[in-house]
């Protein structure tokens, strides 16, 4: 879910709302706003898309100078207008991002006490004891604070009061709120991005602080009252980057931004003049490592497996992975010293802050994948190698994946390296595959006709296999998950040499068979696979590239062909194609492409 607020002398609702729009991400279940109008609490809630509630404030205007907003993605309860935020009563209104563990305990007490529920929420029962607080005579501020005491769970929250015009109160525990000053206004958001076109001077709140907001300023606090000063920052995120750029979707935006962000995140991490990986200085030392335990969750997670891959051919570093909201209740044993890689666009992801929290128990080194810099995972690793993918909007996640491997990539250098594992030759070689990269990446979008004709087969399929070997079986996983996401066709990934011991009992012409096959030493064996496919009626569609095309076109109905590439990157360029197809699927089928039914792009709760 995302928050937003703002308070200062201009009309709150138009600079909340656009607040919102940038925070859509986060969910789009429903979404609410309320202000202070002449005192009093006024409120407008709608299902569904922002739109709906664009078009309610169209016929329902909401006036005042202070407001929070809210877009949600349920957890308790259906996404109704009912159960949008805010939630709240005559005297406080409140929007809330994760989850009240106790609140099942906390209702029963405040309805014992008289107080009515409206909701199902976990949520209400905020505003609810605000409110109990409120009635008893305590200001809004201990009324706040009283309440921020009692509750368990991860949460960010704003709450606006009754009669307190100018009035805005934040507060967080495990989940991110940012403040951000501007000149006799004051905003509150979910992150920087919220934020970005109405300031550029941030404070990252800490876990459990509260902050007071007026147009003059903000005053922070620990849960106890305590004062606290907070920092401010200056971010470098601007609203141009937040744009369409012309295309139809973000999605298609990002996919072109591939080559791009590949060569940014190079740029980070390797010398071109010594074609050698340069990582950022490490508070702890690499070659001490024993081995890895990785962990994400989504398309993150199948980068990770990429990641696997590398690390163990070529820095010989044994690695265990694992989705994140599994490896928490693993408690897998851990030798001192190991290295906790944790890959996250957002940083925020809460099964894999979890994790990372859990990792922390033990004696680990943790160093995290990330593009969002100032995020919570930020805060709480040892060390974090930045993606440089810039922000990434649309839910299914292209470019930040590519610029995760290339990451990965890097890191697996550094590692071999450091543990011995290669010498200056190899490393140049590994080095110059990555650095060309970029120009590949931009062949591989050339594709797209060949893609599209693709899509034409897929788009008709209910379900489709995708296969792929090596460090291809998850370049396959991350392409079932893609159109899974984004064009609702169940797909599932396999292993192409795993294919005979089952699922090529589904096989026959109803079921496209989407396959990676390029020409590595793994190719003759991926072909044989696509061969038993082919045997028992199966439709080929595949990716394959110069080397490997005469023989792939020979037996498959649609092929695309890349560039040939050292094996090493080839995941990388292969990906590309694969997300594209996802995509083009579902602009054929018309369903919402940046925002698909149910998902969130980071999901804040476990
Ligand atoms: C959500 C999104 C996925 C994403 C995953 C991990 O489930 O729908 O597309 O890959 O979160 O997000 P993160 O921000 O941690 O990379």
């Amino acid at each position: 879910c995302g928050i937003c607020g703002a308070t200062g002398l201009r009309h709150a609702t138009p600079i909340v709302f656009e607040g919102l729009r940038r925070l859509e991400y986060r969910g789009y279940d429903s979404a609410g706003i309320a202000t202070l109008a002449d005192g009093k609490i006024e409120r407008r809630r709608a299902a569904g898309k922002l739109d709906n509630l664009a078009a309610l404030l169209e016929r329902e205007p909401l006036s005042g100078t202070t407001g929070i907003g809210h877009t949600r993605w349920a957890t308790h309860g259906a996404p109704t207008t009912g159960n949008a935020h805010p939630h709240g009563t005559a005297r406080v209104a409140i929007v809330h991002n994760g989850i009240i563990e106790n609140f099942e305990t906390l209702r029963r007490e405040l309805e014992t006490a008289g107080q009515v529920f409206e909701t199902e929420t976990d949520s209400e029962t905020i505003a609810l004891l605000v409110d109990y607080h409120l009635q008893r005579g305590l200001s809004p501020k201990e009324a706040a604070l009283a309440t921020l005491q009692r509750l368990e769970g991860a949460y960010a929250v704003a709450m606006v009061f009754a009669g307190h015009e100018g009035l805005i109160i934040g507060a967080c525990h495990n989940a991110p709120l940012a403040v951000g000053y501007g000149e006799h206004e004051m905003f509150l958001g979910s992150d920087s991005l919220a934020l970005a076109p109405l300031t550029r001077r941030i404070t990252y709140m800490e876990n459990g602080d509260c902050a007071i907001l007026t147009p003059m300023g903000a005053e922070f606090i620990r849960f106890d009252g305590t004062p606290v000063q907070r920092a401010q920052q200056v971010t470098t995120l601007t609203a141009g980057a937040i744009g369409k750029d012309g295309y139809r979707h973000y999605m298609e935006k990002e996919l072109h931004e591939h080559p791009l962000v590949i060569g940014q995140t190079l740029q980070r991490m390797v010398d071109p003049a010594t074609r050698k990986v340069v990582l950022p200085e490490l508070p702890f030392n690499l070659a001490d490592a024993p081995r890895a335990v990785m962990t994400a969750c989504g398309s993150a997670f199948y980068a990770g497996m990429v990641g696997r891959y590398w690390l163990e051919e070529i820095a010989r570093l044994p690695v265990d992975i694992d989705v994140a909201s599994e490896l928490r209740y693993r408690n897998p044993p851990l030798d001192r010293h190991s290295l906790g890689l944790l890959i996250s666009q957002s940083g925020e992801t809460a099964d894999t802050l979890a994790a990372l929290r859990a990792l922390r128990q033990s004696d680990v080194h943790i160093l995290s994948v990330l593009n969002v810099e100032h995020s919570s995972m930020a805060r709480e690793s040892d060390a974090v190698l930045g993606t440089v993918a810039g922000p990434e909007i649309s839910v299914a996640s292209t470019k930040a994946f590519t610029a995760q491997l290339t990451v990965l990539a890097c890191l697996s250098i550094a590692i071999a390296r450091a543990r011995g594992h290669l010498d200056p030759l190899r490393e140049e070689e590994l080095v110059s595959a990555l650095l060309d990269m970029p120009t590949r990446a931009a062949d591989a979008l050339a594709q797209n006709e060949a893609v599209r004709a693709m899509a034409r087969v897929v788009a008709e399929a209910r379900d489709v296999l995708y296969l792929g070997r090596g460090s291809l079986f998850p370049v396959a996983m991350e392409g079932a998950l893609k159109l899974k996401e984004i064009s609702y066709i169940h797909a599932e990934a396999y292993a192409a040499g795993e294919m005979k011991h089952g699922p090529i009992s589904l096989i026959d012409s109803s079921v496209p068979i989407v396959a990676s096959a390029p020409y590595t030493p793994l190719f003759d064996k991926t072909l044989s696979n696509l061969q038993e496919a082919k045997a028992r009626g199966g439709r080929l569609l595949v990716f394959t590239d110069t080397k490997g095309a005469e023989r792939v076109s020979a037996i498959a109905e649609q092929v695309v062909v890349l560039p040939h590439v050292h094996d090493f990157v080839t995941p990388i360029l292969q990906v590309i194609p694969v997300q594209m197809l996802a995509y083009e699927v579902a602009v054929l089928k018309g369903t919402d492409v940046d925002q698909p039914r149910n998902l969130a792009k980071s999901v804040t709760v476990e």
